[in-house]
């Protein structure tokens, strides 16, 4: 087989600098050894995250110069709103300007103080949204998803079973809806398979309880399904997203993923109550119906996008970026999620260091050592980011101590990926050196954004 370039040529660049090992030293310092407060300058491969961090194609530029401006009732507007309801099939479109907006919105207008909202994986700007109002989130992930050495197809699948067992525990009355996040981006962006989808709402629909999709990597998901389960080879990524979305009550959506875009999102419903809900809230919290926070021309970046993150090509190219550093990883020994996941490759910091005990952090040893050897920026997924504190005021960790290098869409091209693996070979080499970390200052929602560490004497 050939290699898989690249379906696209640079137009534009943006230069990168790389900073000295000394510089970094001093940066991460200044940063209180939390790379979320560095200068994105100092940091020559970002791979912080995959959201709002892609480069635009030439259509989407040309797109936004159509942008049309008008406070209601946009040409612009009538493009989006008839992009989202071509590829979901469902009535209600409210622009907002990003994911967690549409997530605010979902969960101050449907979730009483007490109700419970089942998800494979909350991701952390969900569960703060639910928290905020009073609510409970419950992971309810399937088996081998919590493994990150098992190798199934759809390993971002909900438990049925726990399903079952949460609404029968908590009772239909407090779960308002429950939702499913494709793919699941907190347990390795692994895929959902639409059998599981299928399964999860037949058991909601017993009890009369809505499924709201968390869809920012629709696309993606589309891709696996139709690589990996059987019927779907022969459907367009189009046509398995419909079905999904058909499964699917509503939809929150993050377009600064799948949308291809650097900013936007949207909130969907088939309910007009509900939509209704939504809007009012909407016109307080983020504009007016047909823009909600967003620019004519965003509006019009984001339909472009989301069409051109279903064609099958740039799919094809995306997952062969992500097994390509995967497989170069595999083949050092390095410890994974495996297979691949959509949108980038998560190491596990706790088999990396099984010697640090998990409230020392390892994932953040893990990140700081990364960048201090190669400027490269990662994020942790572990302990810091979902770790849980109970009535007492003692810490419990997550259950996964992961470090996500998230692939912006469209930006780096192989040798990025084979300097990113020297880097990971380095740290992987010298890990009996890295440190365990403690919190030395933290915020009560969302911690890992702010939070300051300090290095423990090893
Ligand atoms: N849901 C999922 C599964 C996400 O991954 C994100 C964002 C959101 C909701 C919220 O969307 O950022 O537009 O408000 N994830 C980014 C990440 C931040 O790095 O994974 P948003």
């Amino acid at each position: 087989m050939k290699t898989i370039i690249e379906p696209f040529r640079i137009k534009t660049t943006e230069p990168i600098k790389i900073i000295s090992r000394k510089e970094r030293e001093k940066a991460l310092e200044k940063a209180h050894e939390n790379v979320f407060l560095l200068d994105a300058e100092d940091c020559c491969i970002d791979l912080l995250t995959d959201s709002g961090t892609g480069a635009m194609s030439t259509r989407q530029w040309a797109a936004m110069m159509l942008g049309d401006e008008s406070y209601a009732g946009s040409r612009s507007w009538k493009h989006f709103e008839s992009t989202v309801q071509s590829i979901t099939g469902i009535r209600h479109v409210l622009p907002t300007h990003q994911g967690r907006a549409a997530e605010a919105i979902l969960t101050q207008t449907l979730i009483k103080k007490g109700d419970v909202i089942p998800n494979n994986s909350h991701f952390d700007t969900t569960r703060a949204n639910i928290e905020y109002v009073g609510g409970i989130a419950e992971n309810l992930l399937c088996e081998q998803g919590l493994d990150t050495a098992d190798q199934s197809p759809f390993k971002g699948n909900m438990d049925i079973e726990k399903l079952e067992q949460c609404i029968a525990g908590y009772g239909r009355e407090r779960i308002p809806f429950a939702m499913i996040t494709v793919t699941n981006n907190s347990g390795g962006g692994q895929p959902v398979s639409m059998a599981n989808i299928r399964a999860v709402k037949e058991v909601l629909d017993r009890h009369a309880i809505p499924l709201i999709i968390d869809a920012c990597r629709f696309a993606e998901n589309a891709y696996f399904i139709h690589e990996r389960e059987k019927g779907y080879a022969g459907k367009s990524l189009l046509e398995i997203s419909r079905e999904m979305f058909s499964l699917a009550d509503g939809a929150t959506m993050s377009c600064k993923k799948d949308g291809l875009a650097n900013i936007g999102g949207f909130l969907i419903c088939n309910n007009d109550e509900w939509a209704e809900k939504f809007k009012n809230l909407l016109i307080i919290r983020e504009g007016f119906p047909t823009y909600g926070g967003l620019a004519g021309r965003d509006l019009e970046a984001i339909s472009v996008g989301l069409m051109e993150a279903l064609e099958y090509d740039y799919q094809v190219y995306r997952q062969a970026t992500v097994r390509y550093l995967s497989q170069k990883l595999v083949d050092m020994g390095v410890p994974i999620v495996r297979p691949a996941g959509g949108h980038a490759v998560f190491l596990d910091a706790r088999k990396m260091l099984p010697d640090l005990p998990v409230l020392h952090y390892p994932g953040i040893g893990v990140i700081n050592a990364l960048y201090l050897e190669g400027g490269v920026r990662g994020v942790e997924l572990g302990s810091v980011m979902f770790g849980r504190f109970d009535d007492q005021g003692r810490e419990h960790p997550a259950p996964l101590e992961l470090v996500r290098l998230a692939f912006p869409r469209r930006v780096y091209t192989q040798s990025h990926f084979d300097y990113l693996g020297e880097i990971i070979e380095e740290v992987w080499k010298n890990r009996g050196k890295i440190p365990g970390y403690r919190i030395t200052y933290q915020s009560p929602f969302l911690r890992h954004f702010t939070c300051h560490f300090e290095k423990l004497a090893s």
